[in-house]
């Protein structure tokens, strides 16, 4: 089947599911799917950003998320028949189907498909790969956060381990992002189990104390943000900062000179209030304003220095893209 064959309305977006480009309509799964109920599942969020100059979506550090999903693919024992290069392919052509001129959010998603509940043995279970792509703007809702401490606590390693973004484990952040959200905040600072700085329920997070970048270790139960590590690169190269990965108390993030959260969703946003007390003069500081102008500029394609980063998609005109565009993998058979 392919999305030319299928009943597609016009404009209509196409999700790549089941080896295949089909409306996004189509792409429906059982009620019995073992992931809906376990959460047994692993994802990665990804933006496109659209350079109108350009006239292509920038994709940004598509490589690194798909060996971050891979490896998250292991534990779950989630078996896909897709090498890191083929899902950057199947993405650029979903994207470029979909035909975005404008930035967007890619959700690659890969689960435990099999029709079967009441069992917990991951080694019974086929699973299968799908990718979705939506039009997205700013996900915080705004560019200067108020966020609080957070009464729930980060998962520890031995529970489920939070360096890998495991469906389940996202009731953890959602938990602790509605409780800031209800209570007014913008976003939820989450510690972990033994009570130091982890990091925000969707974005990880910096301090910048007498002129060091400070940023909490991945054995404090954070997740190993691309963000991250990219404000880490661009901050030591091209800023010439010292970077301490060490465990941050409490205490600390009121005492700082800035704090500011990074993630793909929430791009390099600074925080100017930590549970209704200001930080620092309650204002965006150098460093993150400094740090955030590099990092606009890198994600939408436009320093040559860092465009290896990109991987553009030029949206498609003219409706249906041909068959002969598939990956040689994505065969509808696949997966089951
Ligand atoms: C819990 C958590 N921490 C940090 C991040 C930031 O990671 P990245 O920069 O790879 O988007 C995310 C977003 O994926 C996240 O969900």
């Amino acid at each position: 089947m392919s999305t030319g064959e299928s009943s597609q309305q016009a404009g209509e977006l196409s999700a790549f599911f089941k080896g295949d480009y089909v409306p996004l309509s189509q792409a429906r799964v059982s009620v019995m799917t073992h992931a809906l109920h376990y959460g047994t599942g692993v994802f990665e969020g990804i933006r496109g950003n659209w350079n109108e100059e350009q006239g292509v979506v920038n994709i940004f550090r598509l490589r690194e998320h798909y060996d971050r999903l891979l490896r998250g693919t292991r534990l779950l024992m989630l078996d896909i028949p897709y090498s890191v290069e083929d899902l950057c392919r199947i993405t650029v052509e979903l994207v470029e189907r979909n035909g975005h001129r404008q930035d967007i959010y890619i959700r690659p998603l890969v689960y435990k498909s099999a029709e079967l509940v009441a069992n917990l043995k991951l080694q019974d279970l086929e699973s299968d790969f799908t990718l979705i792509t939506v039009p997205f703007g700013n996900y915080l809702g705004t560019d200067l956060l108020r966020c609080c401490t957070s009464s729930w606590r980060r998962v520890d390693d031995p529970m489920i381990p939070a360096r890998l973004k495991i469906c389940g484990i996202y009731v953890n952040s959602i938990l602790a992002k509605t409780e800031a959200t209800l209570a007014g905040f913008d976003e939820a600072i989450i510690l972990n189990h033994d009570g130091h700085v982890c990091e925000g329920s969707g974005e990880n997070i910096f301090m910048v104390m007498d002129g060091r970048l400070i940023t909490s270790p991945l054995e404090d139960n954070v997740l190993p943000g691309i963000t991250r590590d990219t404000v880490i690169q661009l901050a030591q190269s091209e800023l010439g900062l010292d970077l301490d990965e060490r465990s941050i108390d409490r205490s600390e993030l009121y005492l700082a000179d800035e704090v500011f959260l990074t993630g793909t969703a929430a791009h390099l946003t600074p925080v100017v209030q930590l549970d209704n007390r200001d930080i620092a003069d309650g204002k965006a500081g150098p460093v993150s304003s400094k740090l955030q102008k590099m990092y606009f500029d890198i994600v939408v394609g436009n320093n040559a220095k860092y465009r290896h980063w990109c991987t553009p998609a030029a949206p498609r005109t003219g409706g249906a893209a041909l068959e002969e565009n598939l990956p040689q993998h994505a065969t509808p058979d696949i997966g089951a």
